[in-house]
């Protein structure tokens, strides 16, 4: 692929191989960094490649440790737009405190929207995102956001395995709209559970709305935390009759009792994308397969610096 040399895609510390991914992808070399700390903890970035210009890209997940991830984008950015980058667009694959995105009670933050906020004011002149937690946080920004999905690498996954009798179950009501492509991507039939949180790592799954009787299943959800989620929604359609549970999610963050939760749920597959790394969980986990999503954020990176349409990359 021919790319001008005027594009730089640098990786933050959160997931150097996903960035290598996108960059064999591109067919251009990771830009030169270097990432260091002072001796109280401070971190600096001195990047070693010329940037005056130039169109940059900074791909930087907001996965654990979660704070520290943040605050690297944002020296990161703010060291890019100082270097005289012309253009400086944050990729983030995982777009870390999303659901912290309303005041659900009183005398809590919207954490979702400060986030956005330093992410602009830090220098970033466009986000790239995957599956947001809510597709209305693109508002929570006044920069450009593309927004890409990946789905069409979880449901390619699914159509090589030629399941019949399919059901799609979204395992919460927020997530009927992404069961609902699912549906019209892999032509199944739709159900639906509703789910109650009790805490940030206790749900319980009240009611379902539709048969998975006799049915394989597959469960799609955008973020998999504590897996309380899915895990619940696996109990629940086995004790309703489902044959198979194959279970499709963007973010494997895993975190607390997930893989606990995981290996003890009837779940037959399990299939996450790597925009977070998974490191030494994923040998952890039950049936787990990671699928890599560079192609879609490579292919967005490829169409933003030459002004081509990204939605064109999600009609069939
Ligand atoms: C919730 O609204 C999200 O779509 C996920 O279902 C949720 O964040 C998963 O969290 P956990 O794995 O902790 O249940």
């Amino acid at each position: 692929m021919f790319l001008s040399d005027n594009i730089k895609v640098f990786s933050g510390s959160s997931n150097l191989e996903l960035t290598a991914r996108i960059c064999k992808y591109l067919g251009v070399p990771i830009g030169g960094a270097k990432v260091e700390r002072f001796p109280d903890g401070e971190k600096i970035i001195k990047c070693e490649d010329d940037v005056r210009g130039k169109d940059c890209f900074v791909v930087q997940s907001g996965c654990e440790p979660v704070d520290e991830n943040i605050v690297e984008l944002l020296i990161f950015l703010d060291c890019l737009k100082r270097a005289s980058a012309t253009r400086v667009t944050a990729v983030i694959p995982y777009f870390g405190y999303a659901r912290q995105d309303r005041k659900d009670e009183g005398r809590v933050p919207i954490t979702a929207k400060l986030m956005s906020n330093l992410i602009a004011t830090a220098g970033a002149d466009r986000v790239l995102a995957m599956d947001l937690h809510a597709a209305q946080l693109q508002g929570f920004f006044d920069i450009p956001v593309d927004h890409l999905f990946a789905e069409p690498v979880l449901t390619k996954h699914f159509r090589d395995k030629k399941i019949d009798n399919l059901t799609i179950v979204s395992p919460d009501v927020g997530n009927i709209k992404r069961a609902a492509r699912y549906v019209r991507s892999l032509n199944g039939d739709l159900a639906i559970i509703h789910k109650r949180r009790v805490s940030a790592n206790l749900v319980e799954a009240c009611e379902m709305i539709g048969s998975v009787e006799g049915r394989n299943v597959i469960m799609c959800d955008d973020i998999i935390s504590t897996a309380g989620t899915i895990a619940t929604a696996a109990k629940i359609v086995k004790e309703r009759g489902a044959k198979k549970v194959f279970v499709g999610a963007t973010h494997g963050i895993f975190c607390g009792p997930a893989i606990e939760r995981i290996n003890e749920a009837p779940i037959d597959e399990i299939v996450v994308t790597d925009t977070v790394p998974l490191d030494e969980k994923a040998g952890k986990i039950k049936n787990l397969k990671v699928l890599t999503v560079c192609e879609i954020l490579g292919e967005a990176i490829k169409r933003i610096h030459r002004n081509e349409s990204i939605s064109a990359m999600f009609h069939n």
